[in-house]
Parts: C-alpha cells; structure tokens; sequence
C-alpha cells in the first residue's frame, strides 16, 4: 500500500473509531466523584482502580461517544454506525477501567504516567469490540491507527494541561 493509499484507509476507518476517542476524552472533561471501585482495595493492598475511574465519567464518555455515533450515522446515512459505535464506544472506556486496574497491580499511583498503557488501552479494547461486531479492520490500518493515537494523545493531553483540564500534562 503506498502512503496515500494507506492515509485514506486510516481516515476510512475514522466513522469506526471516532466515537471512542471522544468516549475516551468525555470523561477529561466531565469529571465525576463517585469512584467505580468505591474507594475499595484489592488484596495486594493498593486500589482496585482508583478515584481517576468515575461512574459519572463512565456514563458522560457512553453517552458522548454514542451520541457522536449519532450524528455520523446520519450524515453518511449508515444506521449500523450508532450500535457499533455504543460499542467503540463502551469498549473504550472499559479498556480504560482495565488500563488503570493494570496500573495500580503494577504499583503506579492514579494519575502518574504508564507510557503506552495510558495511551493505548482504550485503543486495544475498542479494537476488540468493532472486531467482536464484526467490522473488517485490516492489520495495516490497526496498526496505523495506533500510531496516530499515540501522537493524537500527547496532543490533546497537553492541550487539556493547556486549558487546565488536567493537572499534568499527560
Ligand atoms: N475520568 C473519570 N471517569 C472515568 C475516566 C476518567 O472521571 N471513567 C476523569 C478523571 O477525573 C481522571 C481524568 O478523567 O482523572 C483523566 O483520565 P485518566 O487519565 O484515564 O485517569 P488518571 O487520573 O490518570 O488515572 P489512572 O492513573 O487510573 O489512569
Ligand atoms: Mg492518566
């Protein structure tokens, strides 16, 4: 595939994906209190997954990214895009869940840096869900994709840091 070729594969496979990057960001914005762990521990003693996973974050990134699942499945009039992307965008957020439950099994403190992990969990498990749907994502593109999400995360993280979103820029 030669690159421009490869570029609009990437941006087709956008109408999937979109969804999931706005549930994955939602919850940045609409911050919540009431920890899903309900401020729980595990039994190694750290938090199950920490205050930084809200069921108001949760809900508001559900219905942020599906109702951006909404507006795309009207304008390009393909009904199947709004249940695909409840999925994406479902998917996301629990890959988010389990990013940070990794996070706190591996000793890293809610909020502090887990490269690759932070960026690309709500990646991994939204790729799994359109696949579980039945979407045909080619490897190639996957992959390519994940490129982009991890420069598009560094981007949008400091600019969230920027407008005073986030307390750090990552
Ligand atoms: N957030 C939320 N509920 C969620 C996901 C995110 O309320 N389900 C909010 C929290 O305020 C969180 C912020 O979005 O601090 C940024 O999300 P993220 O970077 O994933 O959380 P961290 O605070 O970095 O926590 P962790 O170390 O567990 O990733
Ligand atoms: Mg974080």
């Amino acid at each position: 595939m030669d690159l421009v070729g490869a570029v609009k594969a990437i941006l087709a496979a956008l109408k999937y994906y979109l969804p999931a990057y706005v549930a994955n960001g939602a919850p940045v914005v609409f911050k919540g209190k009431t920890p899903i762990d309900g401020g729980r521990y595990f039994i190694d003693g750290r938090r199950l997954l920490g205050d930084g996973k809200t069921w108001e974050g949760l809900i508001a990134g559900i219905l942020a990214g599906t109702s951006t699942a909404a507006i795309l499945s009207l304008i390009l009039g393909e009904a199947n895009l709004l249940i695909l992307g409840f999925v994406a965008s479902t998917s996301a957020l629990l890959g988010d869940i389990a990013g940070s439950f990794i996070k706190r099994r591996m000793g890293i403190e809610r909020g502090k840096p887990a490269p690759i992990l932070d960026q690309l969990d709500f990646f991994v498990a939204t790729t799994v869900g359109l696949y579980l749907m039945g979407v045909d994502l080619s490897l190639d593109v996957v992959f390519g994709l994940a490129l982009v999400t991890l420069g598009l995360h560094k981007t949008t993280n400091y600019l969230a840091y920027k407008l005073g979103l986030k307390e750090v820029p990552w």
